[in-house]
């Protein structure tokens, strides 16, 4: 699998041939400006939750490639009225069979209200399964003890998780989904974009380390082969 980071939440990743794009956030964002959104590919763009951090180029991207959007009821429900057609709505628990693999969507322990203020259901997580592998993507969540059903479902390769504590779980509580997930290599994502959520990213990595883990905090526009 092929990663590539744009910033925030937002990953691409090349899955059987396939680009899948999380929480597409990357016009707003100062940090990526170098990446031209109108050249971010994508066959499916799966968004987490409704907050303009996760969605604020969704509705360009999809239009523009016409990816197939997974994102829950009430998100589907708001994209529809903006004219995106492509949609496949979820809600937590449940599962979808795709062309490159599975989409599981899980829960994730947060909020979630769209841009023009509506409500926007439940946030989720995603765990994507293949024959390339599978790994899980958290979204934005606190640590929950719902995260070790997801260590009991699959053998998790690598993950997605937030690191920038205030909105989200910070690192050291990251550390301790490592073991509820059951997988130690780690994508760390949701830190520095905001004020709020500046971090030590070498404090952060040693702390990883230090538990026996492995933090990885990519560059943004920078490509990662899983
Ligand atoms: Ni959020
Ligand atoms: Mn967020």
């Amino acid at each position: 699998m092929n990663i590539t980071y744009y910033g925030h939440s937002c990953f691409g990743v090349e899955v059987k041939g396939k680009n899948l794009l999380f929480d597409p956030f990357i016009s707003p964002n100062e940090l990526a400006k170098n990446i031209d959104v109108n050249k971010v590919a994508a066959d499916y763009i799966l968004i987490s939750h409704g907050h303009e951090d996760h969605i604020a180029d969704a509705v360009a991207i999809a239009k523009r490639t016409n990816a197939k959007v997974i994102c829950n009821w009430e998100i589907y429900n708001w994209l529809t009225k903006q004219g995106v057609e492509n949609i496949h709505p979820m809600n937590c628990g449940g599962k979808v069979k795709l062309d490159f693999g599975n989409v599981k969507c899980v829960v994730a322990q947060h909020s979630s209200s769209l841009p023009d203020g509506s409500y926007g259901g439940n946030p989720m997580g995603f765990v994507v399964e293949s024959t390339e592998g599978n790994f899980y993507y958290a979204g934005d969540t606190a640590l929950t003890y719902d995260m070790k059903l997801i260590g009991d479902y699959r053998q998790i390769d690598f993950s997605f998780l937030p690191i920038g504590d205030n909105f989200t779980m910070g690192a050291d509580n990251a550390i301790i989904a490592c073991d509820f997930i059951r997988c130690n290599d780690i994508i760390g994502m949701h830190y520095d974009t905001f004020g709020f959520i500046k971090i030590d990213k070498s404090e952060a990595v040693s702390k990883f380390e230090r538990a026996g883990k492995k933090l990885t905090l990519m560059e943004i526009g920078t490509q990662l082969k899983k």
